[in-house]
Order: C-alpha cells, then structure tokens, then sequence
C-alpha cells in the first residue's frame, strides 16, 4: 500500500511544473508524513489523527500556493481530498464534517488573493462549490464505509473473545470431566474394597465380644485387650459405613415432602445420642411453607449431619443453635431455605475452601465425610449449600454469639422436574 502512494506521488513529482523545488519538497514531506502516520496515531493515541490531518491541510496549502500562479486556480487543488479521506477514515460523522470545513476554508482562503487582481465571476464561484461540495461527498462516502468497517472489526472482536473464552470453558470442561472419570472409578475400587472389609470386620467383633465374655473372669488382660479390639473394630465399621454412604450412587426417591419435619426428626435424632453440656435448640420456622420435592431419608442425612456438626462445635461449653426455615428463591427457581446457626468458635475462611472435601476433619474422631455427604446429597437435588456469614441480625432470631451459619436450599416439589442447571455452590 505504501509503495503505491509513493509512485503516485513520484507520478506528481514529473508532472509540470516539474522545476519548481518547493513543490518537490511539499510532496516529499506528504509522503514522508504518509509513511509516519501510523506510527504518529501509535505515539499519541488522543491528538495523533488531528495531528496528521492538520499536518496534512497545511501541506495541502503549501503545495497548490507552490503549484499555480493563483493558489485557488492550482490543478493540485485535488490534493485537499488527502485531509479529508484521512479525517472520513478516523473520525464519526461530525468530525469528518469538521475537518472537510477546515480542509474547504483552507482552500477558499486562497480566493482573497486572487480577488486582489481578478473580480469573482458568477462561473468561477460555481466551480469552486462543485469543487468544495466534491470534497464533503468524498468525506461522507468514505466515512460511511469507514464506520461499517469499525463496526464490524468490533463484532469480529467481540466473536473472536467469545469464541476464545468458550474454548477456554471447553477445556476446562474437558480437564473436569477427565478427572471426573478418574476419581469415580477410584470411587467404584474403594467402596468395592469398603464393601469386603466391612464383614470380616463383623466377624473380627463378634469374635471378640465372645473372647470378652468368655474371659472376663479368668483373664482380665485378655478381656481388657479383647475389649479394644472390639473398640477399634466399631470405629472402623463405622468409617467404613460413612464411607460407604459417601462412595455409593445415590438413587433419589423423591416426592413433596414437608422440610420442618424432616429438620425436626434429624434434631430429635442428634439430641437423643448427645451426652455432652446442655444446647438450647431455637426455631424459627415460617408457616403454610410450601413442600419440596425430597428424598426424605437422604435429606435427614444432611440435617442430621449439619446438627451434629453444630453440637459438636459448642461440645466443650455448649450453646445455642438456632434453626430458621423459610420460603425463598435462587435464579428464578422457588423453593425452601434451612439456616443452620451455631454458637460455637466458626469457621475460619482458610477451612471454609477445605470442609467439604472427603475426608477433611479437625475433629480427633472425625472422619470428615459428614459435608461431603452432606453437599453431594443437595447436589442431586439439584440445590445449594453454602457457608454464611450469618449472626443474630442476620438470622432474625434472638441474640447470642454467632458461629458457623450453613444456609441449604432446596427447590420445590412442582419444580423438580425442570432440568435445571447444576447448582451447588459452596461459599
Ligand atoms: N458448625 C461447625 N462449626 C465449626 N466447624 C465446623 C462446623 N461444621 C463443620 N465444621 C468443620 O468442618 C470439618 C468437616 O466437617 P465434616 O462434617 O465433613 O467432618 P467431621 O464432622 O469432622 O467428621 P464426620 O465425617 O464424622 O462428620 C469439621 O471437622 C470441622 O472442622
Ligand atoms: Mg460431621
């Protein structure tokens, strides 16, 4: 492209009057300005193109004063259209106005001059408007194809992030699934393995509840360590069991369920098998609540695990745990909301990224599956568990320190149906 306005240019340069210096200058000066305009707009973003059109009205001045006895009657008058294309090119549709003014002032500032010699004929005012109005149609045209072409660059643009961003999704999806595939096949190999253990283990405990009974007399240390077999042997039963419910696939069997009475059954549950200081159980539950659509055994899971895990927090000095149930609504989807709030010591925002992995825990007996249960069983019910930062004002339940606040929604029964999204967010 350059080297085509330079030959144009050199094509000027032969044209008469070919001896004249200064108009040799001029147009080396248009194209050396040519070939620097990019550069010019790079340097100054904000005042470049009004640099280069100016810089180029005035050699368009230069050139047809230099070309002509009379500037206003220059051939080289053309040389105008150079300002005003370049302004149509980088402007909107009033700063091409704009500089086509300036571009046609500049040219008809020569008329003074010459109307020191000649008198303005009615001819020669027409020709200078033909001349004139030709520069503003030239501007208008360009501009027009000009902005078209902006606008559709931007839509490029536009597709070329999405399409990039999509792609990086993709990918992500792709890496998702892969470690998907992995882990449930790890999945399937554990809990078949879980599965085995678990009845030599029951034979290993009645073993040694019978070793226990037959001994307890005679050997007092057989007896003593036949008891901590058996000890051992609950604890891992029990792990093995937890891990059991975490590993094997779920078979939802929903149906409209009242959510209050399922939290209450998971309350009495925890409480019943609680022995440590006294906690004092606030509800808070909003009447004609609507019901949701549950699997009533696998949502007491989850209750019971959310409790327990709150009575264990206030276990060394015992507390307040209070429990509110609403009515409420996630991404247009209706449904019922459980706080869960405790009094104990919380949960710090370093553990927050952590607790619902498999098998985290801080607690001495803990397994730390209770949450992973707890968020794989709302995932299926293709509802929500998250983490607030919930206190006495935000809860509206009466004061007292406020602790760890577990909000589970679920959505409701006429809606389950929808095949929604996946959600199940963890803050
Ligand atoms: N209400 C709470 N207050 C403070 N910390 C909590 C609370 N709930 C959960 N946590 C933290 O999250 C961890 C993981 O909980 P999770 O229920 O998954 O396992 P766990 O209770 O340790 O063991 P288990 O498998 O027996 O439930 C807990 O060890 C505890 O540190
Ligand atoms: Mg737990």
């Amino acid at each position: 492209m350059d080297l085509l306005w330079l030959l144009f240019l050199i094509g000027l340069a032969f044209l008469p009057p070919v001896r004249e210096a200064h108009k040799q200058i001029i147009l080396v000066a248009i194209g050396v300005l040519q070939l620097l305009e990019g550069w010019l707009i790079t340097q100054l973003p904000t005042r470049g193109r009004s640099y280069a059109v100016l810089l180029k009205i005035f050699l368009a001045m230069l050139l047809i004063s230099h070309t002509g006895e009379l500037g206003i009657n220059s051939s080289y008058y053309p040389i105008f259209y150079l300002p005003v294309v370049t302004a149509a090119i980088y402007f909107d549709a009033w700063g091409t106005l704009f500089w086509t003014l300036l571009a046609s002032a500049a040219y008809c500032s020569y008329l003074f001059p010459a109307m020191q010699v000649y008198d303005l004929e009615p001819g020669a005012i027409a020709e200078l408007a033909i001349r004139i109005l030709f520069f503003f149609l030239a501007a208008m045209v360009v501009n027009r194809f000009a902005t078209e072409n902006r606008r559709q660059t931007r839509r490029y643009q536009i597709l070329a992030e999405q399409l990039a961003k999509t792609n990086r999704e993709l990918e992500r999806a792709q890496a998702d699934a892969r470690r998907s595939e992995r882990l449930a096949a790890l999945g399937q190999l554990s809990a078949g393995l879980a599965h085995e253990i678990r009845n030599p283990l029951g034979i290993i405990k009645g073993s040694a509840e019978m070793l226990t009974q037959r001994v307890q007399s005679s050997e007092p240390l057989a007896a003593e360590l036949a008891g901590y077999i058996s000890t051992e042997v609950n604890r891992l039963s029990a792990l093995v069991t937890r891990f059991l419910d975490f590993a094997r696939p779920t078979r939802l069997e929903t149906r409209a369920c009242s959510v209050p009475e399922i939290v209450d059954r998971a309350l009495r549950a925890v409480a019943a098998n609680w022995s440590g200081p006294e906690i004092h159980v606030q509800r808070r539950y909003e009447t004609r609540l609507p019901d949701a659509a549950l699997d009533e055994n696998l949502c007491e899971q989850v209750f019971v695990n959310l409790v327990q895990n709150a009575y264990d927090a206030m276990g060394e000095t015992g507390g307040t745990l209070r429990i509110s149930i609403a009515a409420a609504s996630r991404r247009d989807r209706r449904g019922v909301e459980v706080r869960v709030l405790d009094s104990g010591p919380g949960i710090s925002l370093e553990l927050r990224e952590q607790i619902f992995n498999p098998f985290f825990t801080t607690k001495k007996t803990g397994v730390g599956l209770g949450l992973s249960i707890v968020s794989k069983i709302i995932d299926e019910h293709r509802g929500s568990i998250e983490i607030c930062d919930g206190g006495p004002a935000g809860d509206g339940l009466a004061g007292g320190k406020s602790g760890a606040c577990f909000v589970v929604f679920v959505p409701l029964a006429e809606q389950a149906v929808i095949p929604e999204p996946h959600v199940a967010s963890r803050a």
